[in-house]
C-alpha cells in the first residue's frame, strides 16, 4: 500500500510503500540510511544486507541526491524520538537517478546563488516549512472572515487608477484605452462590493513598483483586503485583531513540526492574545524621540523606527491616527483632529514591523473630491468610486494584509523574499 510520510504513524508495523524522493544518503557499503522526502514530510529509510537483502543494497547504492523514488518496507517507530518514525527497507525502486550532481549541497550557499535556484531551492527544509506554514495562514485567513461573515469577491489586478499612490504604479499600454496599471490593492474594488455583500474579502497578488530594496518589500506580493459597510474605526480593529489572534492560533495548532524546522522559538507566538496595544501616532513619535530616533510629528514611520519600536514588544501594535497628509486619500479624518486620519496600520513585534494597514473610508461625496483633487488625482477616473457615495452611502472601513510579511514573522525570517515561492524584487524576476 501506497502511503505519506505525514500519515506513518497510523502505519507502524506494516509493509508500505513511499514515493518521493531522496535528499540525501548516509551511510556506505554495510548500511544505508536514505533521507527520504514525499511532500508530507521526512523520513529515513534503513537499508541493511540483512535485513533488505543485496538487491535493495545495490539500488541504494546508485541513487544519488534527489533521485526520485519508490521505497517499500516496514514502519518502525523512532527507538529514541516520539513521534518520529523510519521506515525498515525491503525494495527501492529508482524512478529517476539525477546524472548530473544536484546544485544544492549542504554547504553554506550565498543569497544569491539559492534565489537563482529557487526552482529547486524550493524542496529544501525550511522552505518547505515556510510554505506550509503560508499555506495554513492563507485557511485560517478563509476560515476567520467566513465565520465572520466575509464573502470573497475578486477585484481585477489590471486597472485604470492608483490606489495607493501614483509613485509606485506598474503602468502597461491597454490596447486602445491608453494607460493601464497593475493593482496595488483591491481595496476601491471591495468597497463597491460592500454595497452589496455587507462584508467581503479578496485575495490575491498586488504590484508595487517602488524602488525599494529592505527586507520587507517585494515588487508581486500577495494581499488580502477586507471591507465591511456599517463599520467604524473601533470595530475595524476588533475585526484585524480577532483575525490575527486566529491565524497565529491555527499555526501553533497545525505546524509544530515546521516551526520547529524553522528553530521559531514559540513562546513569543503564544503570547499573541486580545487585546493588541493601541497607540496613537503622536504617542509612537514621542516615544520612538525618546528613544534617539529623529521622526517628526508629520512624518510617517520609517522601517527602522517600525524595527526599534516593535522590538521593545512582545505583543502586536496598532498604530492608529497618523497625520492626514502622509496617508492615502480616501481615508476618512478623526473628527476631534481633522489633520489626523482615522487610519490603523497593525505592527507585528520582534523588529518585524508593518503588516496590516487600514482605515475608516471617506464616505462623503464632496469631502471625497476635495480629497481626489488635494491628492493632483483626477477626479473623472474615480467617477466610478466618487458614484459609491452617491448611491446609499454608508459608514465603511477595511483594512489589508501583506501575506509574506505576516509570514515572515511568524516563521522568523528576516527577509520576506523567502516566504513567496517565486519572489519578485527590483533585480530579479528569474526564475
Ligand atoms: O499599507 P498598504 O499599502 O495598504 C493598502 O494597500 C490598503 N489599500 C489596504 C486596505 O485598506 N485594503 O498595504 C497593505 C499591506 C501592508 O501593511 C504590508 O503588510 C503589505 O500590504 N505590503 C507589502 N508587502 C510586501 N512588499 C511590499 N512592497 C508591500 N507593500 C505593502
Ligand atoms: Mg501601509
Amino acid at each position: 500500500m501506497i502511503i505519506t510520510i505525514g500519515d506513518a504513524k497510523n502505519h507502524v508495523d506494516k509493509e508500505v510503500t513511499i514515493q518521493g524522493w531522496m535528499y540525501n544518503r548516509r551511510g556506505s557499503g554495510k548500511i544505508y540510511f536514505l533521507q527520504l522526502r514525499d511532500g508530507t514530510g521526512f523520513m529515513q529509510g534503513v537499508v541493511t544486507p540483512q535485513e533488505s537483502g543485496e538487491k535493495a543494497m545495490e539500488e541504494s547504492e546508485k541513487l544519488t541526491m534527489e533521485s526520485s523514488v519508490k521505497v517499500t518496507g516496514t514502519i518502525t517507530a523512532h527507538p529514541k524520538f516520539d513521534d518520529v518514525f523510519e521506515l525498515q527497507v525491503k525494495e527501492v525502486e529508482a524512478l529517476q537517478i539525477p546524472a548530473d550532481e544536484y546544485p544544492i549541497s549542504k554547504k553554506e550557499h550565498g543569497p544569491d546563488f539559492l534565489l537563482d535556484n529557487r526552482h529547486l531551492w524550493l524542496r529544501s527544509g525550511k522552505q518547505w516549512a515556510i510554505q506550509r506554514v503560508r499555506n495554513t495562514i492563507i485557511n485560517a485567513t478563509y476560515e476567520y472572515l467566513n465565520n465572520e461573515g466575509f464573502i470573497k469577491i475578486d477585484s481585477p489586478i489590471l486597472t485604470p487608477n492608483a490606489c495607493e499612490g501614483t509613485t509606485e504604479l506598474f503602468e502597461i499600454e491597454y490596447f486602445d484605452e491608453g494607460k493601464g496599471y497593475l493593482s496595488q490593492s483591491g481595496q476601491l474594488y471591495l468597497e463597491a462590493a460592500i454595497m452589496s455583500h455587507g462584508r467581503v474579502f479578496d485575495f490575491g497578488p498586488v504590484f508595487r513598483a517602488e524602488k525599494s530594496k529592505t527586507r520587507r518589500h517585494l515588487t508581486e506580493f500577495w494581499m488580502m483586503d477586507a471591507e465591511a459597510a456599517f463599520v467604524e474605526h473601533d470595530e475595524n480593529i476588533k475585526i484585524q485583531e480577532g483575525l490575527m489572534c486566529h491565524i497565529v492560533k491555527k499555526v501553533l495548532e497545525l505546524n509544530q513540526k515546521e516551526l520547529n524546522i524553522l528553530e521559531r522559538d514559540t513562546e513569543p507566538l503564544k503570547k499573541i492574545e486580545a487585546p493588541f496595544i493601541r497607540k496613537t501616532h503622536a504617542e509612537v513619535v514621542k516615544e520612538l524621540r525618546e528613544m534617539g530616533s529623529d521622526i517628526q510629528e508629520n512624518h510617517d514611520l520609517g522601517g527602522d523606527d517600525e524595527t526599534m519600536l516593535t522590538e521593545k514588544y512582545d505583543k502586536p501594535i496598532f498604530v492608529e491616527k497618523y497625520p492626514a497628509e502622509v496617508k492615502a486619500f480616501y481615508m476618512k479624518r478623526d473628527q476631534e483632529d481633522e489633520s489626523r486620519a482615522l487610519c490603523v496600520d497593525l505592527l507585528a513585534p520582534e523588529g518585524y514591523g508593518e503588516i496590516i494597514g487600514g482605515s475608516q473610508r471617506e464616505d462623503d461625496y464632496d469631502v471625497l473630491i476635495k480629497r481626489i483633487k488635494e491628492h493632483n488625482l483626477d477626479p473623472k477616473v474615480f467617477e466610478w468610486y466618487l458614484d459609491l457615495r452617491k448611491y446609499g452611502s454608508v459608514p465603511h472601513s477595511g483594512f489589508g494584509y501583506g501575506l509574506e510579511r505576516i509570514t515572515g514573522w511568524i516563521c522568523g525570517i528576516k527577509h520576506i523574499r523567502e516566504t513567496i515561492p517565486f519572489p519578485r524584487l527590483i533585480s530579479r524576476i528569474r526564475p
